[in-house]
């Protein structure tokens, strides 16, 4: 199947007030469609014109097609962050999540601490992740396109955009209020119960259809 923009999985208005409907329209319509459209054009005539998204990730990385790998990483951590946050988001993490962010974080209230100072602390653009990793949780941040697809043993939870883009117009330079709406009102505690259930269950090899319940 040709390779298209996944549809936001939620209205543009649906997030406000904590993202606001502009902030949608240039992240989703402007930034995430622009790194898609460069990867189908990049792709048309070659070897990776009917691969998914994911093998022309990881096979630009092989390559070393810094380009293509820029965009498509970038169309696929955006797929992700859709998926990460939702209009209707429960108040807080449940069932294994909560028990396994417990054991690991100390708490959920440390757990946020720890994924707000990674976040906040992380120079210039990148994503801040929750990740399995070696059965326990942790938080982390890569730079620029760079993705968990890439990182061997290490299965995404969910994910921040730590790039301007994604807080500028709602939080001009405060990331950490941005971080504060995302762990606070925007990030879908059940669809990351899910994803942790299926990389406990199913280890890292989860394609990003099963990994975004
Ligand atoms: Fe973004």
């Amino acid at each position: 199947m040709p390779l298209t923009q996944t549809p936001l999985p939620f209205d543009h208005r649906a997030l406000e007030p904590y993202m606001s409907a502009s902030t949608i329209d240039f992240h989703y319509g402007k930034h995430h469609k622009a790194y898609v459209d460069y990867t189908v054009a990049a792709i048309k005539g070659t070897t990776l014109e009917d691969a998914s998204l994911q093998e022309i990730v990881r096979a630009s990385r092989i390559s070393h097609d810094v380009r293509l790998f820029n965009n498509s990483a970038q169309a696929w951590n955006h797929d992700f962050f859709w998926k990460s946050i939702t209009p209707s988001a429960a108040p807080g993490p449940t069932g294994t999540l909560a028990e396994w962010l417990t054991r690991d974080f100390g708490g959920i209230e440390e757990f946020k601490n720890a994924f707000t100072q990674e976040a906040v602390a992380h120079f210039a653009s990148g994503w801040a992740w929750l990740v399995l990793e070696n059965e326990r949780l942790r938080v982390t941040s890569y730079h620029d396109a760079d993705t968990p697809l890439v990182h061997e043993g290490v299965a995404p939870i969910f994910t921040a955009d730590l790039w301007e883009h994604a807080y500028y117009l709602d939080y001009q330079n405060a990331r950490g209020s941005f971080l504060d709406a995302f762990l606070g009102y925007l990030v879908d505690w059940r669809g990351a119960s899910g994803r942790l259930e299926l990389a406990i269950h199913r280890g890292r090899h989860v394609e990003l259809e099963e990994l975004t319940l």
